[in-house]
């Protein structure tokens, strides 16, 4: 490469046409997956920690999937807040067909079949402990919980849901999920696997939205991911590729990106990336402040995930990303 003052990098810089011209990443609303809480309560109500965000009821739910539909969302993420008193030590309500994903599904399926729905496997939003799995003199326990998770899944699918996201984090749980899914007729509901899922403090508000904050005993790094590590993202993501996952996840986002690029780089499958609640309540918080430019930092913010390789991301910011994109 010629040296200054031959060569002027900002030369290129100096209009919008010659800056488009050069971009090398776009994001589009076919790269957003909406993440949002919904709720067995009678009306809709507001995330203290999420400022423009709300727990949805089935019809605000079903709204919601309309509006994705309209803007271009390609898919919604759904996750439960169920009344504390529907908790338990096994996570009873995560399947129940009467229980609230079952009838989140079908109510955004009915309004918007054109979208396609993501659910978690995890029990925490239905366990009175708060923890992903089942619970036994404080350890959580990996096998057992996975058979509850195969039920929770075959729940979710005979309901509707076409992908299946298991954020547990237990070991073996993809194949299990796989196996368990296509016994039930099933082959083609997805798995999506939180596979690089990192014990972090980033989802303070989200377990605030689903009321699992309050419950929640002790913490998840005996099954979460410690974020020192790097090498083992590797591993976690290989092993459920070879279990049959169909995409992977790397939860948080933003603090994560080495491990979005070094995963996408090393495997080259579907990989998303989920930019959690704790991210989002800092960006509206700066910006409520006035701090920082909200819709500015937002799209950066979902910019650099699709820098870093990901071919989409989960965000509570998606209606307004694609509002801002659509012009
Ligand atoms: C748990 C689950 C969590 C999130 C999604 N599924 C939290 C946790 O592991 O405690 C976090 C989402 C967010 O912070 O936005 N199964």
């Amino acid at each position: 490469m010629a040296q200054f003052p031959t060569t002027r990098l900002r030369r290129m810089r100096q209009h919008d046409w010659s800056r488009r011209l050069m971009r090398e990443n776009t994001l589009t609303t076919d790269d957003l997956i909406w993440t949002l809480v919904v709720t067995d309560k009678a009306e809709s109500e507001p995330v203290a920690a999420m400022p423009g965000t709300k727990r949805l009821t089935f019809a605000d739910a079903a709204k919601a999937a309309v509006e994705a539909r309209a803007l271009g969302i390609p898919a919604i993420a759904i996750f439960p807040n169920i009344d504390s008193s529907l908790k338990d030590a096994r996570g009873s309500q995560a399947d129940d067909p009467n229980g609230l994903v079952g009838q989140a599904i079908k109510a955004m399926k009915d309004a918007a079949p054109e979208v396609g729905i993501i659910c978690d496997v995890a029990l925490d939003p239905f366990t009175d402990h708060g923890h992903d799995g089942l619970m036994e003199n404080g350890i959580i326990l990996n096998d057992p919980t996975i058979e509850r998770l195969c039920q929770q899944a075959i729940c979710q699918a005979r309901a509707g849901c076409d992908v299946i996201a298991p954020s547990d984090m237990m070991d073996g749980r993809v194949g299990a999920l796989r196996a368990a899914l296509d016994s039930e007729g099933f082959e083609d509901v997805m798995i999506l696997s939180y596979a690089a899922k990192y014990a972090s403090a980033f989802y303070g508000p989200y377990r605030d939205a689903i009321g699992s904050s309050a419950a929640l005993q002790g913490d998840k790094k005996t099954y979460q991911m410690d974020p020192a590590n790097t090498d083992e993202s590797i591993r976690e993501v290989e092993l459920d590729i070879a279990e049959g996952a169909d995409m992977v996840m790397v939860k948080p986002g933003l603090p994560y990106l080495d491990i979005v690029a070094r995963v996408k780089d090393a495997f080259a499958l579907p990989t998303y990336a989920f930019q959690v609640s704790g991210e989002y309540a800092m960006i509206e918080a700066a910006a409520a402040n006035g701090w920082i430019d909200g819709e500015r930092a937002m799209m950066e913010s979902l910019l650099a995930f699709k820098r870093a390789g990901a071919d989409g991301v989960l965000t509570y910011f998606a209606p307004r990303a694609a509002k801002v994109l659509g012009g």
